[in-house]
């Protein structure tokens, strides 16, 4: 989003860099990626005002960790795939506590991919069964949960009564009791 001429955030999207001149993806084709120097061309960008921020994405703990060691500026977000079946407990305290906001892509798991065991989420009995109870639907519960944990969280709809859907998540709250139960929702993220 461009703001008085200033972009609003600008992100490494992967820690990966990949062979000049390839198109398309394959594991051959992928080089040892040299974060300190992109971060320095990120922070000049930052320090131009550019950029209002910057940060990274899909960033692991022991990454955003050695990246934190060499920043001058550092990340204001790390955006990473996050939801109820994913929920990156480790990650998320160590953005908490390094004062990285973390920002949830896929928050309701994918259910549109085709292929990933996250993509089950929505059908997901715990979720259902707290859904029920609050009178919501399993998408609403797994965005509600993500904003509780204190993400932010993107759903994608091309369909305006799910966007509508999608957005009805901030005036009602998960109480305490049936928060605890997503601690039992099965682990797996989008690429198992
Ligand atoms: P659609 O565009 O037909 O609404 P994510 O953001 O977790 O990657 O999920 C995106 C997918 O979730 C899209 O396939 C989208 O399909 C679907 N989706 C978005 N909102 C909802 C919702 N409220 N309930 C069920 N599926 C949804």
């Amino acid at each position: 989003m461009l703001l008085n001429g200033a972009v609003e955030i600008v992100k490494i999207h992967w820690p990966v860099s990949l062979k000049r001149g390839l198109i398309g993806f394959k594991p051959e084709y992928l080089t040892q990626p040299d974060i300190p120097s992109t971060w320095r061309a990120m922070e000049t960008l930052y320090d131009s005002g550019k950029a209002r921020a910057i940060g990274v994405s899909n960033f692991s703990t022991k990454k955003l960790g050695d990246l934190l060691k060499v920043a001058r500026v550092p990340p204001a977000v790390n955006q990473v795939e996050c939801h109820p079946s994913w929920q990156q407990p480790q990650l998320h305290s160590f953005c908490k506590s390094n004062g990285v906001h973390l920002s949830a892509y896929a928050p309701m798991g994918s259910p549109g991919g085709t292929s990933g065991k996250s993509r089950q989420l929505l059908k997901d009995p715990v979720l259902n069964m707290i859904a029920e109870k609050l009178g919501k639907s399993p998408a609403q519960v797994a965005l509600r949960w993500g904003l509780q944990m204190g993400h932010s969280v993107l759903p994608k709809s091309t369909n305006e009564g799910r966007l509508k859907e999608n957005f009805d998540v901030f005036d009602w709250s998960i109480p305490e009791d049936l928060f605890a139960k997503f601690s039992e929702i099965e682990q797996a993220s989008s690429l198992s």
